[in-house]
């Protein structure tokens, strides 16, 4: 049987992810020096480097069978796999940011808001009672605004340098964000004690709260 496959979000939350393995007493040589690599051997484990968005796909898939990813990914593009637990790394918000000094409600217009996330969005204008039109924008989405693109977007918003320093500013927050771990079906019923033990060799050094 091949080794349980993990599959990693690349980019913001990778350094904090190797961070932990290696709390786990996991081998992250190959991690560490991956070059252009992406298959890797973690200990035991194999681990794929890829997209949010693509990490959820190899889960939902069967062909890894453990996910760290955002909980962003999650409930934009989340659907059928367990999310087993939160691990308290990766922490931002998804918010409603503008321009600093507009009142992005004001007025009758139907806003147009930009974002990455454009299922949330919707979810949560709808929740609202509130009609915009959404504008999907894949990177980078602060722009919009500065461009007249959009009156607004929907972002992560970590540390809120970016906003800053475009002279944007958060109008509401919507939800926390943080890293999960997710589970593939099958994989927790064919797997299950190899599974468990991962889920409690991270459970033991992950960040508390
Ligand atoms: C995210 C997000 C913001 C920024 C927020 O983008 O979309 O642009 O980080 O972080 P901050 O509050 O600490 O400034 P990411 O770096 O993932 O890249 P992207 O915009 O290309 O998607």
């Amino acid at each position: 049987m091949r080794p349980l496959r993990i599959a990693l979000t690349k980019g913001r939350l990778e350094k904090q992810t190797v961070e932990l393995f290696e709390k786990m007493g996991l081998d992250c040589t190959e991690l560490l020096n991956k070059g252009r690599r992406l298959i890797l051997k973690v200990g035991d484990y194999e681990a794929v480097l890829a997209k949010a968005a693509d990490v959820i796909t190899y889960v939902e898939h069967g062909v890894c069978d453990i996910g760290v990813v955002g909980k962003d990914t999650i409930v934009e593009n989340g659907k059928s796999f367990y999310e087993m637990t939160d691990l308290n790394l990766g922490k931002c918000d998804f918010a409603i940011a503008a321009k600093k000094g507009t009142d992005f409600f004001d007025g009758y217009n139907i806003k147009r808001v930009a974002t990455k996330y454009p299922n949330v969005t919707k979810a949560y204008f709808e929740s609202r009672g509130m009609d915009v039109k959404i504008i999907k924008i894949e990177g980078s989405v602060e722009l919009a605004p500065l461009l007249d693109l959009a009156d607004g977007i929907v972002d992560i918003v970590e540390t809120g340098r970016t906003l800053k320093e475009n002279g944007l500013e958060v109008v509401e927050k919507i939800m926390p964000v943080s890293a999960r771990v997710i589970v593939n079906m099958a994989s927790m019923k064919l797997r299950r004690d190899e599974i468990d033990e991962f889920l409690e060799r991270i459970e033991k050094v992950k960040p508390q709260g």
